[in-house]
């Protein structure tokens, strides 16, 4: 596979510019200083490095247009390296429950800045926003609802997607849930167009691989009377014009609502019924490196509340050890985290989830 287009294309300086322009107004960006950094090394391990990047290169499929530019991306993957191993070799300490290792992913030869500008959607609301829609789970208690449950194991979840250099993740999250509440009502689990939503949900908030939140996508499904399939409309990672006329609505949905905002024990009454999209923070260098099937944030693992990143919650369990888990479906392909699912702590913090996961939930009602 070749770097995506918006990588290599003309739009590199637009991207510099872009980069450079974050840096100034984030006062959030705590990573960029990571990528940035060179470390030293000798010679000797320079080229062990240079080794290693021509295998992950080999593994990935990667290549550049012109050796300058594989030049700058062996210099960002070097970069994403010494913090993989570095945070590996801490985490590999005597004693204690040793924390999951990170991987050079396919997001290895991507600064922080461009994976924050493709993968993420960036776009930060006031939980505020995310009331008043009702909660038709609210009467229920823990009791009502199983130990755990995992919706893959029901058949309600589609193998995992890859949105590609595209930051409409909203898009992804939101199918998913649609695509959970189809097969839950109709027993038919068919996988929906997320390009449908990239190229004609284009309201205020909705901005095709740029930003967009997942309400406003269910507002189109409700309003537009419903998703065709990805078989109809496939993805292409950009956006386009709308195609939607002619083609099938194969799933409708009659509403959404919002989960309570910051409160795991409402979207676990949620996620016991259905997928239910969610947002979160998916920008710290664990999360983008994370690797196995290990339950992220149990062994340290850090993350903020700034919800840049959309995916959709299929289940909630308890692990051998007592440790509770949320099971989150990712749009960023099969290669990441476990197989592109990933479990993540629950019930750890009083009143967000962690990586602000329960503070902008929402589902559709069909
Ligand atoms: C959280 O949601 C549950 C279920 O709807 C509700 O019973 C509980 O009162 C809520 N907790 C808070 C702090 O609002």
């Amino acid at each position: 596979m070749a770097l995506p287009p918006p990588i290599r294309s003309k739009r590199l300086r637009k991207l510099f510019t872009l980069a450079i322009f974050l840096v100034i107004v984030s006062c959030c960006c705590t990573h960029f200083a990571l990528a940035a950094r060179e470390v030293s090394t000798g010679a000797g391990h320079d080229k062990a490095m240079r080794e290693r990047y021509e295998k992950w290169m080999a593994e990935h499929g990667r290549t550049y247009m012109d050796s300058a530019e594989k030049a700058r991306r062996f210099q960002v993957f070097k970069s994403n390296a010494h913090f993989i191993d570095s945070y590996n070799a801490a985490a590999a300490g005597p004693g204690g429950k040793s924390r999951p290792g990170l991987t050079t992913n396919k997001f290895a030869d991507l600064t922080e800045a461009e994976f924050n500008n493709f993968y993420l959607r960036r776009r930060p609301r006031p939980p505020s926003v995310a009331v008043g829609t009702g909660f038709m789970y609210g009467n229920m208690g823990l009791s009502d609802v199983p130990a755990n449950i995992d919706w893959r194991e029901k058949g309600a979840v589609t193998p995992v997607k890859d949105q590609d250099s595209c930051g409409c993740c909203w898009a992804f999250s939101a199918v998913a849930a649609v695509e959970g509440i189809h097969q839950i009502r109709t027993k038919k689990l068919v996988s929906l167009s997320e390009q449908q939503l990239v190229d004609c949900s284009t309201g205020v908030n909705n901005r095709g691989c740029n930003l967009g939140d997942m309400d406003e996508a269910f507002r189109y499904i409700v309003h537009s009377g419903g998703l065709t399939t990805e078989e109809a409309y496939g993805y292409e990672a950009q956006q386009g014009t709308c195609r939607s006329s002619g083609k099938k609505a194969k799933a409708k949905i009659r509403n959404f609502q919002y989960v309570p905002p910051g409160n795991e024990t409402a979207l676990l009454l949620a996620v016991a019924h259905q997928p239910v999209s969610i947002a979160l923070d998916g920008s710290s260098n664990a999360f983008r490196f994370f690797g196995g099937s290990d339950i992220f944030g149990a062994g340290g693992q850090q993350c903020t509340t700034d919800l840049n990143h959309a995916v959709t919650a299929i289940g909630y369990g308890t692990d051998e050890d007592g440790t509770k888990y949320w099971l989150i479906k990712n749009s960023w392909g099969s290669g990441w985290a476990d197989q592109g699912y990933v479990k993540i702590a629950r019930d750890v913090t009083s009143n967000t989830g962690l990586c602000g996961l329960a503070m902008q939930a929402s589902y559709p009602v069909a």
